[in-house]
């Protein structure tokens, strides 16, 4: 199994986001998370990569349990992470956004990571060294989500890669998730806008209220998942 989540409680103070979540997603899955605001996706996805603590539960990542181990190391470990909202650094250029992603690689594995994105796409290139604060919503999150590709991860984590995006820009972003998955990447994802995200997705968790309340084959999710959009 690529990733084992297992018994997983995520506390803020008093409240609790996460309670006893388990899932898993084996080598070559694209798995979708979907559910209504506040059901416990991002801090699902931010439990993995190790940005928020978990109470209670375990994460294993390739057969190692990863638990006690912080963001980075997880990064380094395999993990590419896509947050919510499409953040960038703005005054940062464009070039040196998306190799943030990869800082850990030597200048060779960079270029090449740089290259074959902007190949992917054109607009890295022809922005490069334009401030990343200046480009569109969707141009934003086409930076984000090359940040998170950049290290070539095992594991690419997208939390809502389509939010507040025309559906050009959706159609583009789904592009791209689609060439990550032809390299084998496994992905876990969470969108609310759960009819483009089902088209990408193998198998899917509905959460709600902190829990999981359904799993299944994308046919077997496809109208709970649509049902949960409209909350
Ligand atoms: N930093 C935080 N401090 C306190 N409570 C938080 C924090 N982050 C999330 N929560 C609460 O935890 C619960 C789960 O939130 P979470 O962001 O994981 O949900 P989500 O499914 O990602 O929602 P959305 O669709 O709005 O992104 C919600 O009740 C939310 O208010
Ligand atoms: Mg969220």
């Amino acid at each position: 199994m690529m990733l084992a989540v297992q018994n997983l409680e995520v506390r803020y103070g008093g409240i609790t986001a996460l309670r006893g979540v388990s899932i898993e997603v084996a080598e070559g899955e694209t798995v979708l998370l979907v559910g209504a605001n506040g059901a416990g996706k991002s801090s699902l996805i931010n439990a993995v990569i190790g940005l928020a603590g978990a109470s209670r539960g375990t994460v294993r990542f390739a057969g190692r349990d990863i638990s006690a181990l912080a963001c980075d190391g997880r990064a380094r470990a395999g993990m590419g992470y896509s947050p919510e909202g499409r953040r960038v650094f703005p005054t940062m250029s464009v070039a040196d956004n998306v190799l943030s992603g990869a800082c850990g690689r030597g200048s060779a594995a960079q270029r090449e990571a740089l290259d074959w994105l902007c190949g992917l796409f054109p607009m890295l290139r022809e922005r490069a060294s334009q401030p990343a604060g200046q480009l569109s919503g969707g141009q934003q999150q086409i930076v984000a989500l090359a940040r998170a590709m950049s290290s070539f991860p095992k594991l690419l984590l997208l939390d809502e890669p389509f939010l507040g995006l025309a559906p050009v820009w959706i159609a583009r972003i789904s592009e791209a998730i689609r060439h990550m998955q032809a390299r084998g990447t496994t992905i876990l994802m969470t969108e609310q806008m759960a009819r483009p995200a089902l088209k990408l997705a193998t198998r899917g968790y509905v959460m709600r209220g902190g829990e999981i309340r359904r799993s299944g084959s994308v046919a077997e999710i496809r109208d709970v998942a649509l049902a949960e959009e409209y909350l």
